[in-house]
């Protein structure tokens, strides 16, 4: 397993650019098989996440050419009907698949998508929503088998905001007889962005970013056409706690600010001078940090994605922070890490309580999940010495060219390959 070798405590200056959003290329990428068509796909980040998933679309029949910065999709052919049992442990959220595969073939057959390293992962709302739209579901033996004859409009309520549930109710309704209506629908840009592809697919889908999204059923959609997927939030919330952590002075280019308001906005609480300009988002993290409350919770709240990267930057702030995870039930497997190099966390139930510590100190520390381990490389940006972080294949699943990027903004880091 690969590891990043990081030299710690050098100010992070400079500028850098945003790749494209992670969780908006995979529900798009999963929906470029309902057209039968041949979709161009733009700023897909180069990720091991969306590398899994054009594999899986491989397997179901599409024909696919990547170059630079543009992903050809070509839909025509899907002969299989069933998602790989292995790549779908790889990436549980290929369940994404079965939403679009119902809608252009009546059917999906996929493995029990296994609890991960954040939590049990049920998806249980996403089965009730299909069964709703008049989808059988068949469970046994760890396969789920859902077919229909055709789907039928109807008005789902989801318990929770989920949102991959919303999302897969999205693309199975999109050539559904009438009109289905997601009340509680999950709000995050991600689904906004889906909504704009499925239009631009000759879908017709309103409400998305609201709580109440309608999907119009169509009969016919676009064969050929191309999209640009927005960029990605959390990559540059990242980036902005990374400037925190150092004291820096860092641009970060190709955002949309309004996506990460409440990730600025608890920086600003915290001491940090943030500048907003139409795609770009100026820190000037020059003073001590101060402790901050976060309560993770579903969009526009904070986001729990960066719930694990916000506490390695508390952890080094001044006073008491409090942060409560709303979402995941076991999203603090990285504090461990953490607290080897010296941070004073306490982890009670959904509870953190981080008394923040003058410097943390370079140590060996193991990835345990994407966000983990990146609260892991913020740390040991600001950490006193070296560290070493182990396990890094989580990272890469969701960031592109994290190394590069940071090296650009004058960190010492570098991978060594797994003996
Ligand atoms: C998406 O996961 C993201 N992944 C996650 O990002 C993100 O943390 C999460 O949304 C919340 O924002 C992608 O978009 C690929 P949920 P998803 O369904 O869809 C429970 C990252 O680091 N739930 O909104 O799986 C579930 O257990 C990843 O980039 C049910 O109970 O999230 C969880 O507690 C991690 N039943 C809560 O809802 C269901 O049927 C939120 O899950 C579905 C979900």
């Amino acid at each position: 397993m690969a590891k990043y070798i990081i030299e710690g405590g050098r100010k992070l200056e400079g500028e850098i650019e945003i790749s494209g959003s992670k969780n908006a290329s995979l529900p798009i990428i999963a929906a470029s098989i309902l057209n039968s068509g041949v979709t161009k796909l733009y700023n897909v980040p180069n990720i091991r996440d969306t590398q899994i998933m054009i594999e899986i679309l491989k397997v179901l029949g599409c024909k696919i050419k990547k170059s630079s910065g543009k992903i050809v999709i070509d839909s025509r052919k899907i002969q299989i009907h069933e998602i790989p049992e292995e790549l779908m442990r790889k990436m549980r959220s290929s369940v994404i698949l079965a939403g679009a595969l119902l809608s252009r073939c009546n059917e999906a057959i996929f493995s029990c998508p296994g609890g991960c390293d954040i939590g049990a992962r049920p998806i249980d709302l996403h089965l009730e929503g299909f069964k709703q739209i008049g989808i059988y579901i068949e469970e046994n033996a760890g396969k789920i088998k859902c077919n229909c004859q055709n789907i039928i409009g109807n008005e789902i309520t989801l318990d929770f905001p989920s949102v991959g549930a919303t999302e897969n109710i999205m693309l199975a309704a999109v050539n559904a007889e009438g009109k289905t209506i997601i009340k509680n629908a999950a709000r995050e840009p991600e689904i906004i962005d889906l909504q704009c592809f499925l239009n631009k697919m000759g879908a017709k889908v309103t409400g998305a970013g609201e709580s109440v999204i309608t999907i119009q059923g169509v009969k016919q959609l676009k064969k050929d056409f191309g999209y640009k997927v927005m960029p990605d939030r959390i990559e540059a919330g990242t980036i902005l706690c990374a400037a925190a952590a150092t004291n820096g002075k860092v641009a970060i280019n190709n955002i949309v600010p309004e996506h990460i308001s409440a990730i600025t906005y608890k920086l600003e609480k915290m001491g940090c001078k943030i500048k907003i300009e139409k795609n770009k988002i100026y820190i000037d993290a020059s003073k001590k940090l101060k402790a901050q409350d976060i309560k993770t919770m579903p969009y526009p709240g904070f986001p729990t994605d960066m719930q694990s990267i916000f506490t390695s930057i508390l952890s080094i702030s001044k006073g008491t922070s409090i942060v409560v995870e709303n979402i995941f039930e076991n999203r603090y497997r990285y504090t461990s890490e953490l607290i080897r190099m010296g941070a004073k966390i306490k982890i009670e139930g959904k509870t953190a309580i981080i008394k923040g510590v003058r410097r943390l100190y370079g140590a060996s520390v193991t990835s345990t999940d994407l966000r983990g381990g990146a609260s892991l490389v913020v740390a040991a940006l600001s950490a006193k010495g070296t560290t070493e972080v182990s396990n890094i294949e989580y990272i890469l699943r969701g960031y592109e060219n994290l190394d590069k990027k940071l090296t650009k903004l004058g960190a010492k880091i570098k991978i060594k390959e797994g003996d």
